[in-house]
């Protein structure tokens, strides 16, 4: 009788105290219990019960972002006590020279950046941060910083686990990995930039892509990097805007799919926790639709190439599908796109996707009031044969947060 009531209460708590306090909004690294072979239901909380609000849903993010470092991405140390940036320019170009880290053991890393011809909005202007070089157009008054991403975490082969400028301030043991070494530098590179007020980047618009093994860490960076308003991952494939169970199903089905146990033998983008968890990925207690879901309410546009079916084609369309269940019910679909074809090279943007990418920069980065975004999300269907069935994989209905 004590459980029922107990139950009873419990049930009428979940229903009726709709929101939760940040001070009550627990973050494990890891739930033991877990075990689900479809992809998990991003609103429901660690304990099972329901997301029924906005603030509810800012605590489930919380909890996806724990879950995810746990996981695979390793931890993400915060902001350490020095971040000092020299920054120079010359005409239309400039270097961000940023010495970070602590008193008895700092780093350099000083990325470059290019500047739009003419005067800067009263705000700054807008800046594309890319991962090693561009890959995609920009469009006309935004500005570009180019990231050495594998400089900060190393990404050769397995000989580059725990090699690069993070590892050099933080141990070669840290719990991290390439792809959060890179988030935590694009996040020094942000500081350096509101520490800079003659850079003239206007700080609310502040893009980031990458393309491939770069399109995965861009992804990151847009999850957990608050401050970027514009994420633009690009032919990011498995680890990046595809799902780990999808990519194994894809796999399963015949397909040639880079999945989870092949990943973490190939480079050391994920932790070395992740090998623990590949052979058995229904013990996940999240997937890549909930990475992608931690960019929410900010804005996303991933692009995926069918023509290499590495890049699990059938994962990234089912995956962003159960993701923009996330923004549909924040009531911002718009705010989430992705556009797959085929019939190029792999990083090689295709000019057909230029209208859907420049409508997100026009929307997100430029401020154009008549810019639109509605409807952005589109495949060519072409997995190889294999059967995409949305219930067999999302068994939520999508709610409306209040
Ligand atoms: C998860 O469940 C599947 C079957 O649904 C089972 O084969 C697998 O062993 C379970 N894994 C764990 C860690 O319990
Ligand atoms: C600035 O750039 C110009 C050409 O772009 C070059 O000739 C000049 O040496 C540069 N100045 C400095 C101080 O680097
Ligand atoms: C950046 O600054 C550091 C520390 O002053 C210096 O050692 C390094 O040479 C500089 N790098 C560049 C590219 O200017
Ligand atoms: C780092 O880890 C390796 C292997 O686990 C171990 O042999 C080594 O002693 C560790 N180094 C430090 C500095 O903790
Ligand atoms: C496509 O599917 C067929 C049949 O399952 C399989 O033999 C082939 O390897 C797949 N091709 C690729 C590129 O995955
Ligand atoms: C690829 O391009 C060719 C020639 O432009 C066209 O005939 C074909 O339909 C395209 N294939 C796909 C999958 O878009
Ligand atoms: C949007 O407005 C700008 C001026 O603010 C104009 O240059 C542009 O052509 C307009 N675009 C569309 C698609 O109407
Ligand atoms: C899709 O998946 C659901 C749930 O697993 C299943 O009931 C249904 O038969 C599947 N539909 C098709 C066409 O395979």
């Amino acid at each position: 009788m004590a459980g029922r009531i107990a139950s009873l209460l419990a049930f009428a708590l979940s229903t009726f105290v709709a929101t939760v306090s940040a001070a009550e909004c627990s973050t494990p690294t890891s739930l033991p219990k877990f075990n689900n072979t479809k992809l998990p239901n991003p609103f429901l909380f660690n304990d099972g019960t329901h997301v029924r609000t906005k603030e509810d849903f800012t605590c489930r993010q919380k909890q996806m972002a724990a879950l995810i470092q746990g996981y695979e991405a390793g931890s993400l140390p915060p902001r350490p006590p020095v971040v000092e940036p020299a920054f120079t320019r010359n005409g239309s170009t400039a270097v961000l020279n940023i010495t970070t880290g602590f008193e008895d053991n700092k780093i350099s890393f000083a990325p470059t950046m290019t500047f739009p011809e003419g005067t800067a909005p009263e705000r700054g202007w807008p800046l594309l941060i890319a991962y090693s070089g561009l890959s995609i157009p920009v469009p006309d008054g935004i500005a570009t910083l180019i990231f050495d991403n594998s400089a900060m975490g190393e990404q050769n082969d397995q000989s580059s686990r725990g090699v690069g400028l993070f590892f050099d301030l933080f141990g070669s043991n840290a719990t991290a990995s390439s792809m959060s070494a890179w988030v935590w530098g694009v996040s020094r590179i942000i500081d350096s930039l509101e520490l800079t007020p003659k850079a003239g980047i206007n700080l609310d618009k502040i893009a980031v892509t990458g393309c491939s093994r770069d399109g995965k860490g861009a992804l990151m960076a847009g999850a957990f990097e608050p401050r970027i308003a514009l994420t633009i991952p690009q032919e990011s494939g498995s680890g990046g805007d595809t799902c780990w169970r999808l990519s194994k199903f894809e796999q399963d089905s015949g397909d040639v799919v880079q999945q989870a146990t092949e990943i973490v033998m190939e480079n050391v983008w994920f932790s070395v926790n992740f090998d623990n968890f590949v052979n058995d990925i229904s013990v996940l207690p999240y997937d890549h639709h909930s990475l992608a879901a931690l960019v929410a309410p900010r804005a996303l546009i991933s692009f995926e190439n069918t023509d290499f079916e590495w890049l699990s084609p059938l994962s990234g369309f089912g995956c962003m599908t159960a993701a923009h269940t996330v923004f549909e019910a924040l009531g911002i679909p718009d705010n989430h796109g992705f556009v797959q074809a085929g019939n190029h090279s792999h990083c090689d943007f295709p000019e057909s996707q230029n209208a859907d990418l420049f409508a997100f920069f026009d929307k997100f980065l430029l401020d154009e009031k008549n810019a639109t975004t509605a409807n952005i999300f589109t495949t060519n269907g072409l997995f190889n044969g294999t059967v995409w069935n949305a219930s067999q994989w999302i068994d939520w209905e999508t709610p409306r947060l209040l």
